[in-house]
């Protein structure tokens, strides 16, 4: 029976590793974790992330063939292929602080496998990583090891938030790196036979270890830079009376462009493109290309821009005074359909409003309130000038509520900003809200999913990223 471990039992660990023991009964699969706490959520009826289909699948193998465990030394000595799936964060400090990829847990999960280790591993690169981390991991085993064979193999991950399993399950394609000799070559057939379960073998593509590296922070960049480059042709939209809906629909059929992230929005988030752009702008950086670095920095530019934006309308709008009224927050994770919110666009937009006073009563279907308010609090890296004042935290508890529905957030609101496109809130009774808010009432969509023309005949002040603009929003002066 193959033995797999994975360290990591993270958004990425979890989900991977539980796809694998559905889709391969003959392989044992450990998921082991530092964080203890993690570890027990996993052995629990209440599993630490939320994700469609994950609880089932789990369920399905969980003690049968995918067991969760704080044992790490003990499982990655038994092991004869183990992924790494920790965290690469941006680095705070230090050299490259604000755009280099952080790989202390890396490092310290590659020195854990060279002093447990007493058989032959093959050691997968699942976290992504700066391109020649590979060779990074190679010298810290093999100078640690008692001569013991490790095979590198570069497998990143392409899932995403809110659709992980069906991701795992039918994923575009699997990207496998590794050496180009006899002993890399059998150590990618290894893992390209897990794969073989169930994904086509045309769609595993096998490269070397630079070119795996290098291709997920490069199709991270690639989805970023189409989000940012709708979003620059929103602003353009709201100038001209253009629709960007109307203008990301034609473009989008030119067959050689495709339909797919051309949705405008208060922008990005989420764990990985802002890190993964600004560890691409570093090692360019490194490699002495400014140039290409300053393009890739653009995305993120792009990306602040909208946000800043979004808060600049809302201010504007409401007469340049936002102090003391009630303004309803729907959605603060980064996407609809997860809990997930690092790096979410709704940070930024609640810290704009809550710095011009504003009282915000936030409503998320699946964040809970103590992340919320730890998200608002906590230090947020400026990652621009690390080192600079505005990265320090902000506080301000009683301006915050966190409420259980949309109806006790939208009650007595001045305005309400919709900043994840959760599909029940499509189908909100907006009369019945509107009945509710002072007037003027204002609604605006950082995600474009209501119908404007309905919500205007209701009577209320409608903002839509990228959409023409309100009559009552035309002749506002506004600093966007
Ligand atoms: P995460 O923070 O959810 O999970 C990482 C886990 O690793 C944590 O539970 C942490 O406790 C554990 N860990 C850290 N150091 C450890 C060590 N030395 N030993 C044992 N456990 C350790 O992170 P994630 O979202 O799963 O991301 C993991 C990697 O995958 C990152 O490199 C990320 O860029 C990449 N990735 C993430 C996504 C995503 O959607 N989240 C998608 C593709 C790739
Ligand atoms: C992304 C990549 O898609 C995935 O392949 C990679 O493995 C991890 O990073 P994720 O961040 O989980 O996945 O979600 P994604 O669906 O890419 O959305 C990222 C952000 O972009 C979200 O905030 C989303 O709302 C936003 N987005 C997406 C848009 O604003 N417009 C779009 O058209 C698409």
């Amino acid at each position: 029976m193959v033995k797999i471990c994975c360290i990591g039992a993270g958004y990425v660990g979890g989900p991977t590793m539980a796809v694998i023991a559905y889709k391969c009964p003959s392989v044992e699969v450990v998921v082991v974790d530092i964080s203890k706490p993690r570890i027990n959520a996993w052995n629990s009826e209440q599993l630490p992330i939320y994700e469609p289909g994950l609880e089932d699948v789990v369920k399905k193998c969980r003690g049968k063939n995918l067991f969760f465990s704080a044992e790490i030394e003990k499982h990655v000595a038994k092991a004869d292929i183990i992924f790494v799936s920790v965290n690469t964060p941006t680095k705070t400090q230090g050299l490259g602080a604000g755009k280099a990829a952080d790989l202390t847990y890396w490092e310290t999960a590659a020195r854990l496998i060279a002093d447990v280790s007493k058989s032959a591993k093959i050691v997968v690169e699942k976290s992504t990583v700066p391109v020649k981390t590979a060779e990074a991991i190679e010298k810290i085993l093999t100078h640690n090891s008692k001569g013991i064979s490790f095979q590198i193999l570069s497998n990143p991950e392409f899932l995403a938030g809110g659709t992980a399993i069906n991701d795992l399950f039918n994923p575009d394609r699997v990207l496998i790196g590794g050496r180009e000799t006899p002993d890399g070559m059998k150590a990618v057939k290894a893992l390209k036979d897990i794969y073989a379960h169930w994904v086509p073998e045309e769609r595993i593509i096998c490269t070397n270890l630079w070119s795996a590296e290098l291709s997920k922070l490069a199709a991270n960049a690639f989805l970023a830079q189409r989000i940012s480059s709708v979003n620059a042709m929103s602003a353009l939209c709201e100038a001209t009376g253009a629709d960007v809906s109307e203008v990301s629909n034609a473009v989008g059929k030119d067959t050689r462009i495709g339909p797919k992230f051309l949705n405008s929005s208060v922008g990005f988030g989420g764990s990985c493109f802002q890190k993964d752009i600004l560890n691409l702008v570093y090692i360019c950086e490194c490699n002495g290309l400014p140039q290409v670095a300053n393009y890739w920095k653009q995305v993120i530019k792009v990306n602040d821009y909208q946000k800043t934006r979004f808060v600049n309308r809302v201010v504007s709008s409401m007469f340049n005074t936002i102090a003391n009224k009630k303004i309803a927050i729907l959605g603060f994770s980064f996407k609809k359909d997860t809990g997930d919110t690092r790096e979410t666009p709704a940070i930024d937009v609640c810290r704009g409003l809550l710095r011009d006073e504003a009282q915000l009563s936030i409503y998320d279907p699946q964040v809970p309130e103590r992340q919320i308010r730890d998200d608002l609090s906590m230090r947020k890296l400026d990652w621009e000038h690390p080192g600079h004042a505005s990265s320090v935290s902000f506080s301000a508890p009683e301006q915050i509520s966190v409420v259980t529905d949309a109806y006790q957030a939208t009650e007595g609101a001045h305005a309400i900003c919709i900043l994840t496109e959760w599909d029940e809130f499509r189908f909100l009774d907006f009369q019945r809200i509107y009945d509710s808010m002072p007037n003027p009432a204002y609604i605006f969509d950082g995600r474009n999913i209501v119908d404007v023309e309905k919500l205007r005949k209701i009577g209320f002040i409608v903002y839509s990223i990228g959409k023409p603009l309100d009559p009552w929003l035309v002749d506002m002066p506004a600093v966007v």
